[in-house]
């Protein structure tokens, strides 16, 4: 029996739950998981209304000896479409060439014969005829974005992709793929403390009339007050300024979100949540967030953020709170260029 979470039209007439499921946290990259409890995860995130799922070729713990894109999560999440695909609108992405800590993990590509090679691997893994909605994860720059994207609308033409979307792009890049089809969604880092977007990826956004797909949209865990230093330590994230050395300036936009979350009998997380939603409407756009979590608790939590409003002082008082953060949202041990406000 699926709860009722309200849909939202993205762009291209895809209409989405209006709030997503990031799959990655299901996989190794945060911490451990089992692959039978992140099933009853998943399963339980649809049951809950948030039937748009989201995943990666990338995504998951690559298999001994190979150097690809590990598909394991994609693999996961097969096992919840086998029973249910009709609830969900399954989105995942290619272009990244390996799985994440292994050689090659860096490099992306864009041309003609990789996309229809990864499409057709992601369709084998997912066991599904067609993906929902299919992102350009990182984009080859040295291949025009037009042929990328002219690749990927030949697989909308022949009935494998429905929707086309476009992660870490500036806003010159999505103009022009949006001449070449249009973009359903745009997804990239968008949370309390990492805002670079709106300068112009977020207006170009609504200017073509895609929806906006915020990843990491709790700060990969930091704005809801859960992460200690002991677990980032211990976890990929042990070496990154902006959750070690400035854990403690930091932690005054987690007490902002705390505070304001008492006034409203919501957490921080809600509040992280929330704040995005009121931005995408200050700014015109429609934003679903793909928060991810092991937890069915923190699935419930997530979505009953959708019932939690601010009112426009708190509002304001979350959007100062930009000014606090310290350190910037690159990930050291990935590409510079790989953020799309560097390349702008
Ligand atoms: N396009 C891209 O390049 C890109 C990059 C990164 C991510 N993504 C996508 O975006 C999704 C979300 O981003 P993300 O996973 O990086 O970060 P996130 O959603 O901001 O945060 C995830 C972390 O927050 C914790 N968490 C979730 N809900 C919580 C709650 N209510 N209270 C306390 N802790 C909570 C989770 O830990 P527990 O598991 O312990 O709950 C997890 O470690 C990913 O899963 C992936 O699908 C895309």
């Amino acid at each position: 029996m699926t709860a009722t979470v309200p849909t939202v039209a993205l762009g291209d007439g895809l209409s989405v739950s209006k709030i997503g499921f990031g799959g990655m946290a299901l996989s190794h990259v945060y911490g451990g998981t089992d692959p039978d409890a992140a099933l009853r995860t998943l399963h339980h995130a649809v049951d809950q209304g948030v039937t748009f799922i989201d995943t990666a070729d990338v995504y998951g713990k690559p298999r001994d000896g190979s150097t690809g894109p590990a598909g394991t999560n994609e693999e996961l999440i097969a096992k919840l479409l086998a029973d249910r695909r009709d609830e969900i609108t399954i989105a995942t992405k290619f272009g990244i060439t390996g799985a994440v800590g292994v050689p090659g993990a860096k490099a992306a590509r864009g041309d003609r014969d990789y996309v229809r090679a990864a499409c057709e691997a992601s369709l084998r893994r997912l066991g599904t005829d067609v993906i929902d909605l299919y992102y350009l994860h990182r984009r080859q720059l040295d291949i025009a974005i037009e042929e990328t994207v002219g690749a990927m609308a030949e697989l909308v033409a022949e009935g494998k992709v429905r929707h086309l979307g476009l992660s870490e792009v500036t806003a010159d890049e999505l103009r022009a793929a949006a001449r070449v089809h249009p973009i359903a969604a745009v997804q990239s880092e968008w949370s309390l403390w990492s805002r670079d977007v709106e300068a112009r990826v977020v207006p170009a956004a609504r200017e073509v009339g895609a929806g906006f797909v915020p990843y990491s949209p709790l700060g990969r865990g930091f704005l809801t007050g859960a992460m200690t230093p002991e677990k980032i330590a211990a976890g990929m994230l042990r070496e990154e300024p902006r959750f070690v050395e400035h854990f403690a300036a930091n932690q005054r936009v987690v007490e902002l979100l705390r505070e304001i979350g008492r006034e409203n009998g919501a957490t921080a997380a809600q509040m992280a949540l929330a704040w995005l939603w009121a931005q995408g409407e200050a700014l015109g756009l429609a934003v679903v967030p793909i928060p991810g979590t092991r937890s069915p608790e923190r699935v419930t939590e997530n979505a009953a953020a959708l019932r939690v409003s601010l009112s426009p002082a708190q509002k304001a008082r979350l959007d100062s709170a930009a000014d606090l953060v310290e350190g910037d949202r690159n990930l050291t041990f990935m590409p510079r260029d790989w953020i799309s406000a560097d390349r702008e």
